[in-house]
């Protein structure tokens, strides 16, 4: 019978994406435990501590005003957070390392190693659960672990558990309050390995059922979140290649999503064709996974995933060609309102936004471009595209109609919901002729769009309205 570790306060290190829904959401449900989400960006937590939070995710605001100065809280002092918790989650950014030995690859775990350094040094005596919440690579645990055991001290100890987090941007809030499954990761072998697991696993019993938490091994753990990822990414890439295949054969890639997906083998979801998958998962764990089939000697099993990577590359080039091709092969100098600048909708998140690419493509052909996004800030539309020498080029608003006007032609790469509901008859009125429409994300009433007269172009389907372009065609 193990005894059970009893949590009573919880540190979360990083008020990113990840942390700051995760703590806000396990806030509510477990009022006894109190919650302090620590960050070294001073900006950021004064940002958690306001009526605007720093992300907008739908639902957010009322979980976080729920239990904010109660049992959940937001601060700087991470030493002190440290000092006093039970259990730590590390969840603090793992980006694609842009130096060095493997840049452009491997996950940079600077910022978890200085987590692991940070409670090593602070904890000079007690028993702590340290738990990786960030997404890492395979034995990424057992770093954490190595550098803990080497700097605690006689009266100090650990037990590292891996506890990836499925939420999706957007969904953040649903996700948390309904997981698919919750993995948790440990040493099951040992009894302060089963401990920990249960100690973890007593948190998410307030609100997830039993069966929908499964414990494994600390690195099928780590492997899961990456593959997880992978799979899904995969799936919006075999998509993608098919939506090529129709616009070029005539057929309609949402009717082949749907014949596909019904098949109860493959299921429906994640299998909408875009202009591409963006956010700060799906490439970065990608190319995570091809360096560590690299390092392993796995050339085929790496070059089989990289390929995912490679298609979503192309698909948002082939989406953007699409847009020059039509428009008589040059946009130069041609005003384009592009619409839609966050990842997906529900998020203002830029992350690898196939937005980014698809402006700095137009930008290169020497584009003019309007850009809307309604929770993007006009600050971080900068940053993304600050780099492009044409970024002279860009104007930003705030509202869509100043945006479109005087166009020659929209670019749609979010399928925001207020983006259907647009008066589009109005849009038309203010566009230079012929008025083309590229709809990204295949989301929009094509038919009510020609009908009002614009020259429609979307993924997966040659143009509805004939080839009112001599230059229609593009590969
Ligand atoms: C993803 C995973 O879904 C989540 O489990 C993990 O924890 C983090 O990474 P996220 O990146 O937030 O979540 O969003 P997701 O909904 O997965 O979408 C990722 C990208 O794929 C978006 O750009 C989205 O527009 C695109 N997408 C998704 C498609 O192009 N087609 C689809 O059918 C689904
Ligand atoms: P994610 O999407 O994984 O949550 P984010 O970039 O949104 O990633 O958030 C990660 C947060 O972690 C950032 O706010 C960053 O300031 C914070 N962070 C990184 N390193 C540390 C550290 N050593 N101590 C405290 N916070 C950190």
């Amino acid at each position: 019978m193990t005894d059970m570790l009893e949590i009573k306060n919880v540190a979360c290190i990083g008020a990113g994406y990840v942390g700051g829904p995760t703590c806000s959401v396990m806030a509510k449900m477990c009022p006894n435990i109190k919650f302090r989400v620590v960050d070294l960006n001073a900006e950021r937590i004064a940002a958690w501590n306001s009526d605007i939070l720093p992300i907008y995710e739908p639902g957010l605001d009322e979980v976080v005003s729920s239990c904010r100065g109660k049992n959940l809280f937001f601060d700087t002092n991470v030493d002190d957070a440290i000092k006093n918790a039970d259990l730590i989650f590390i969840s603090v950014n793992t980006p694609t390392k842009d130096y060095g030995i493997s840049k452009g690859l491997a996950a940079d775990l600077k910022h978890v190693e200085s987590c692991a350094r940070a409670i090593a040094r602070v904890t000079t005596s007690g028993h702590k659960v340290v738990v990786e919440k960030s997404t890492v690579p395979v034995r990424a645990a057992e770093s954490l672990e190595i550098i803990l055991q080497a700097n605690k001290t006689e009266e100090s100890s650990f037990q590292v558990l891996s506890n990836p987090e499925f939420l999706a941007e957007g969904t953040a809030v649903r996700d948390l309050l309904n997981p698919d499954r919750v993995l948790i990761g440990g040493k099951k072998e040992s009894e302060e390995g089963l401990q920990a697991i249960a100690a973890l696993e007593s948190i998410y019993l307030q609100w997830v059922p039993k069966e929908k938490i499964i414990t494994m091994r600390t690195w099928s753990s780590e492997l899961s979140k990456l593959a997880a990822n992978a799979f899904l990414a995969q799936r919006i890439s075999s998509i993608n290649a098919i939506s090529a295949l129709c616009e070029s054969t005539g057929a309609d890639v949402s009717e082949v999503s749907q014949a596909i997906g019904m098949d109860s083998r493959i299921g429906p979801k994640f299998l909408q064709a875009s202009v591409g998958f963006g956010g700060s998962c799906f490439q970065k764990d990608i190319l995570n996974l091809v360096y560590i089939c690299e390092t392993l000697n796995l050339g085929e099993v790496a070059d089989y995933w990289r390929s995912v990577v490679t298609m979503n590359d192309h698909q948002k080039r082939r989406f953007t060609n699409r847009v020059v091709t039509a428009m008589f092969n040059t946009v130069a100098d041609k005003k384009i309102a592009l619409l839609g600048f966050a990842f997906k909708k529900d998020t203002g998140d830029t992350r690898e936004s196939p937005a980014i690419c698809v402006a700095k493509f137009l930008l290169e052909e020497g584009a003019k471009l309007q850009i809307y996004d309604p929770k993007v800030p006009g600050r971080v539309i900068e940053a993304d595209l600050k780099s492009s020498p044409k970024w002279c080029n860009v104007t930003i608003h705030d509202d869509v109609y100043d945006a479109v006007n005087g166009c020659h032609g929209l670019v749609v790469c979010t399928e925001w919901d207020l983006f259907k509901s647009l008066d589009f008859l109005r849009i038309y009125e203010t566009m230079l002729k012929p008025a083309f429409l590229f709809d990204g994300r295949k989301f929009l009433d094509h038919e009510k769009l020609d009908d009002i007269g614009f020259n429609v172009h979307t993924i997966g389907r040659p143009s509805r309205n004939g080839n009112k372009s001599p230059f229609n065609g593009f590969k």
